[in-house]
């Protein structure tokens, strides 16, 4: 007797949106709906419109300088690699109904003997993180009683 088992193994979506000069890559599976850009610049990140990222609706640099603070780098420039902020400059940011952002390095001791570094972290606050201790953005989604 044989048993067979079908499964399929999920790609991760990898999106791209450009206006000729630059291009953005979303990562949808990586985002942390800390809504940074949609706050930052609502006329390029906008949930409503579709695409929701509209290239056109502001200069290369302000979309550049705004990817560059995605906290969960769900958001991305092709081909540009953004030099790491001074961990002297450490940030720590609590965003509304979510995570505690901690910018400019931070180490995580994980378990007993296991320490990872990270230069941009996200904590959760709702406890309700399939990830916990950090933040993988359940805390945007209703929840289930
Ligand atoms: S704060 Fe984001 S999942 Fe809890």
């Amino acid at each position: 007797m044989s048993l067979s088992i079908d499964y399929k193994v999920e790609e991760p979506v990898v999106k791209e949106y450009t206006n000729g000069e630059l291009t953005v890559i979303w990562k949808p599976q990586q985002c942390i709906h800390s809504g940074i850009c949609l706050r930052g610049l609502p006329k390029v990140f906008n949930l409503k419109q579709r695409p929701w990222i509209n290239m056109t609706a502001a200069s290369s640099e302000d979309i550049v300088a705004l990817v560059r603070d995605c906290p969960s780098k769900a958001l991305s420039i092709k081909g540009v690699r953004f030099k790491e902020e001074d961990r002297s400059d450490q940030q720590v940011t609590l965003i509304p109904g979510g995570p505690i952002i901690v910018k400019g390095g931070a180490t995580v001791h994980e378990r007993k003997s296991t320490e990872v570094f990270h230069e941009t972290v996200s904590f959760c606050r709702c406890k309700r993180s399939k990830n916990f201790p950090y933040c993988d953005g359940t805390h945007a989604q209703p929840k289930e009683d």
